[in-house]
Formats: C-alpha cells, structure tokens, sequence
C-alpha cells in the first residue's frame, strides 16, 4: 500500500522514516517533506503544502494512497481529515471538531472545566469583556495565553502585573493575529512537566510512549520558549501509578466527553501534564497530533508496525491492537539555526550527515532542503539526532556523539537533554 505523511518537519521524518519500514507499505509519499525524508528510502516527496487541502486530496486520489497520516496542526484544525473522508479517502487525524480542542485553548478550559478534568483555574477574555481590574487583583506568576494557534509562541508567563498587563494589551492589538482576539488567563502551576501521548478511534485510547521535552532555548531551562530543543521517552515522572490516574482523570474523561458533545476524536492526543510532587496531575494544554521533538524519540522505539495501528484506530478497533515498545531509552537532540526562535537564517550548508549515518542512532531532520547536491538549513529547528540506550546516559551518549559529527554556521543545541531523568537514574 502507499501511505501519506502531510507536514515537514522533524515528526513528519520520523512518521515517513516508521511507515516506510513495515511490510504492508510500498511507498510512503511526504508532502511536502524535507532533506532527510527525500534521501530515505521507500519515501517520495510530493511539493505540496501541509495546508493545501485540495491538492492533496487529489495527490491521494491519484496515487490510491491507503493511508494517510496528518502532521501538523494548522491542516486538522483546518478540516483536513473531514475533506479527505467526505472523498472516501482513509486519513488518521481528528476532525475539525474535535481539533478544537487544540484549535482554541479557551474552548478546551471551559471543555476541561464542564466534564471536571482537573486544570488551573481561568478566564476567558476578548477585548470587550476584558477585566483589568479582576487581573489587578490575581496572584503572580500568571499566564497569558492567546486562545488559538501561535506556533508555540502565543504563551507568556508573566512574573507581576505589569508584565501580565502589557501581554493582554499585545495580544488585543494583534502580535499573534486572530489568535489573540480571545485570551485565557490563568494560574501558574508548578511541578514537572510530561507529555501524555495517545492514539484515540473516538471511544478507545492505546498510550503510546511517555516523555519528555525541553521547551527553552538554552541550557539550565534559560532563554527564550521554543518548540522544543530536545527530548526522551519514557518520562521516569511518569511512574505506573501517575500513568493510571492520567488515564482515569484526564484521558478517559476526554475522551467519553468528546464523545458525548457529538464530537468524538481520532487521532493522536497529546495532552501536555504538569505533575505536581504529590503525584497530582492537571492538564496544561491539548494538542490535536503527535509532538515535535517528542516524536522522534517515541517512533525510535516503537516496535509495532504504525500503519497498523493507524488503521485499527480508523476502523474503530484500537481495542484489538497493542503496540509493542523497545525497553531502551531514546533521547533527541534538536539542533537550531542561527538566529532560532527569533530570525531564523537559512541556507547554511550542512557536513557530516554522511559520517552520522555509520554510526548508531538516527538524525531525522526538520528544517532542511537540497540545494543541488548538499543539505542546507532552512527552518528554525533543523536536526534531531536520536541515541537509544539501556540507560538514559547511554542514550544520551549516543545523540551527542551524532551531534559531534555534524555542523553548520550557527548551529546551536543544548547540551543538557534529559537532565531530569538523568538526575532521577
Ligand atoms: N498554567 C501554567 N502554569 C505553568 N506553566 C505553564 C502554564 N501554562 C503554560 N505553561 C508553560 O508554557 C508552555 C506553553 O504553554 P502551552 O502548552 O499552553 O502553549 P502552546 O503554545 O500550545 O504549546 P505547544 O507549542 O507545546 O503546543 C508549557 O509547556 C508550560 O511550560
Ligand atoms: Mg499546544
């Protein structure tokens, strides 16, 4: 069968890289993909956007693809999977409906709060029921979020009220679009951070793998948020009774509640966790799709065949598969760009994939192209090499000796990855 990927970036690597090794694929086609998955073999690039629905419907139709397996979040909050089923086409993703639940954090607050998921206390605002006077009166760090899509960059958490204020006035004049016409304010939570994957067909969930991602530029958690710098699984907070109360306080009730409002999701559902040191869980956020770079790692060890998977959760059937997992741990490292999260610059021409190929581990790109026959960078996050390892160290060990081989001007990484987990060893 030919399978689908729609995105380019590093998780979409990864996804093309995993389909592309099962028995059942022929030929997995990226639209529109990258260095790395135009260089894997059994995998095509077709240049086409993630956002260009039509055209991909038609690049489905025209290759009988089987299976096709959604990326990115800006085509599923879109409607992307809604249009591909509508021309009987088989596409794992939620609908557009159920892509709210990333699509609009305010929508998702007040879903969290109706079906008593446990999260941090809020409001919602837009300018005109805007209340400084409630804000003046909130306790500091607060966050401030713009309630639709921001790439990762429409969060700020403000360390007193002047910071608070200024983020609402910026996010009602505009800095993230339509995005910041509707705001959530809300408690700052503290604990450890992990992300929650699952595969969800509308009434049964199959967990993937936990993890763990780094969201700041810089080591020691210093510097600007970015979409992530680098990542292992499993998460060690993630222990076997947190697992369990995740299931049965946030993604079971998520889940039959999605279901109940006529709006039941398909799909990978990622819910960001904030655990508290009391083993307590609140939901930070929802995502519609698979995390970049937590993907890489996840996919590293997954053992069972994806499209397998995809398919059972499509036909409703997740109850009948179980997918199996390498004991070892995969830690990824992100390399950045210069200039990343800000002016990203582009065009860097990249050595040493060639001697990282021999050794173990995997690079998986992200923001990368071919001009003529070298590699050159062009997006924020360029590279994500990917060790495994029976302990977290060696897993560690090996991403960096990937890193070690390769460069480009710029070029910039943290060199700290997995220092919770490697504090908890
Ligand atoms: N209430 C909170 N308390 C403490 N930290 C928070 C809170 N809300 C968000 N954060 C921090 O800000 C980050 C980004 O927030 P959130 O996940 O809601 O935004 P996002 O833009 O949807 O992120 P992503 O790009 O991961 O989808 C979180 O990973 C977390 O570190
Ligand atoms: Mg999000």
């Amino acid at each position: 069968m030919k399978v689908l990927i729609v995105g380019g970036g590093g998780r979409e690597h990864a996804l093309a890289w995993k389909c592309a090794q099962s028995p059942r694929v022929d030929e997995v086609l990226v639209a529109p993909g990258n260095a790395g998955t135009e260089l894997e073999p059994g995998v095509r690039n077709v240049n086409i956007a993630a956002t260009d629905t039509e055209r991909l419907v038609e690049l489905a139709k025209r290759e009988a693809v089987e299976l096709t397996i959604i990326g990115p979040e800006a085509p599923l909050v879109a409607g992307i999977t809604d249009a591909f089923q509508a021309r009987g086409l088989r596409c794992f993703g939620p609908s557009r409906l159920a892509a709210r639940l990333e699509g609009s954090k305010a929508f998702t607050k007040d879903f969290l709060q109706r079906h008593r998921i446990p999260t941090a206390g809020y409001r919602v605002f837009n300018r005109a029921s805007y209340d400084a006077v409630w804000l003046r009166a909130q306790k500091t760090p607060i966050v401030i979020k713009a309630s639709g899509l921001a790439s990762g960059k429409g969060v700020v958490i403000a360390q007193n009220l002047q910071e608070a204020e200024s983020a609402v006035q910026e996010m009602f004049a505009g800095r993230f679009g339509e995005a910041g016409s509707e705001i959530v304010i809300e408690e700052f939570m503290q604990g450890e951070e992990a992300s929650f994957i699952v595969m969800a067909d509308g009434t049964q969930v199959l967990p993937l793998a936990t993890s763990q991602d780094h969201k700041r530029l810089l080591d020691h958690d210093e510097g600007p948020n970015t979409g992530g710098m680098g990542a292992y699984s499993p998460a060690p907070v993630i222990t076997s009774a947190v697992h369990a109360r995740v299931m049965r306080e946030v993604i079971d009730p998520t889940i039959r509640g999605l279901r109940e409002d006529g709006s039941p999701f398909t799909g990978f559902l990622y819910a960001g966790l904030m655990v508290g040191d009391d083993g307590t869980v609140k939901v930070v956020e929802f995502n519609c799709r698979l995390g970049d770079p937590e993907t890489q790692p996840i996919l590293a060890r997954l053992r069972s065949d994806l499209t397998v998977l995809c398919d059972a959760a499509i036909d409703g059937n997740l109850a009948q598969v179980e997918a199996e997992w390498d004991s070892r741990v995969a830690l990824g490292v992100v390399l950045a760009a210069a200039g990343y999260p800000e002016q990203v610059r582009s065009g860097d021409a990249i050595d040493g994939l060639e001697a990282a190929a021999l050794l173990p581990g995997k690079v998986f790109h992200a923001g990368t192209r071919r001009a003529d026959a070298q590699c050159v960078t062009s997006g924020g996050r360029v590279l994500c090499a990917v060790g495994l390892g029976n302990h977290i160290s060696d897993a560690r060990r090996d991403a960096y000796a990937l890193v070690s081989c390769l460069h480009y001007d710029g070029m910039s990484y943290r060199h700290d990855i997995g220092y919770r987990a490697i504090a908890r060893e």
